[in-house]
């Protein structure tokens, strides 16, 4: 078993979640359990949450408040954090790639990713408008990330949603499950020793 934590940000390749989703599940070998975790923006881009199931939950900024009342009780993105043996956040938005990188934690995707344990791993997918990935900014963050032995799948060159073409579009959704399951595979092999 798998726990795989897929975070969802505020750009609109967020749309192809339940292709990510479907490829993630659909593995052979390994039973997978997947927790989606969605930034407010996030959630603009999903009209409905047709996808949970028994190996599926999706949680927002309003499970993280309404799930805590009193001491004693589970704080969402440390038990998030904790529950997860792989983090991957597709898309990931300029605005919270820049919080990753600068260590801001002001929501629950942002939270888990401050809380991480940098032994496992952690996969991003930047999506981004092609004049914001070239911006000197985003190369600076995204090789903090890389320092920090976060993996990251680049963004590809296409006609994006706002008409302009160039680099900036999230890796297709085949790339990301293969990478996915080879993470898992190797992760198998690592746990069988
Ligand atoms: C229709 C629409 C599409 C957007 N697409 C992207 C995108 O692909 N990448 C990106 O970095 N920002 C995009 N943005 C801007 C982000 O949604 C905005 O920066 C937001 O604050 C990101 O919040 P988050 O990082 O907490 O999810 C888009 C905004 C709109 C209105």
């Amino acid at each position: 078993m798998v726990n795989v934590l897929l975070g969802c940000t505020g750009s609109v390749a967020t749309i192809k979640l339940p292709l990510l989703l479907q490829g993630i599940l659909d593995q052979n070998e390994t039973e997978v359990k997947v927790n989606v975790v969605l930034t407010r923006r996030g959630e603009h881009f999903i009209n409905s949450l047709p996808f949970s199931s028994e190996n599926v939950k999706v949680f927002t900024d309003e499970d993280e408040w309404s799930s805590w009342e009193k001491r004693g009780d589970p704080v969402l993105h440390i038990e998030l954090a904790k529950w997860a043996d792989i983090f991957v956040i597709a898309p990931l938005s300029a605005n919270s790639l820049a919080k990753l990188a600068n260590g801001l934690c002001d929501n629950l995707l942002t939270c888990i990713a401050r809380a991480w344990d940098q032994s496992k791993p952690l996969i991003f997918c930047p999506a981004m408008n092609t004049k914001m990935y070239e911006h000197v900014l985003t190369k600076e963050h995204i090789d903090k990330l890389l320092s920090w032995g976060y993996k990251c799948i680049p963004v590809i060159e296409k006609t994006l949603m706002c008409g302009d073409t160039g680099l900036g579009a999230m890796a297709e959704v085949d790339t990301i499950v293969e990478y996915i399951k080879n993470v898992i595979k190797e992760k198998k092999l690592y746990k069988n020793v």
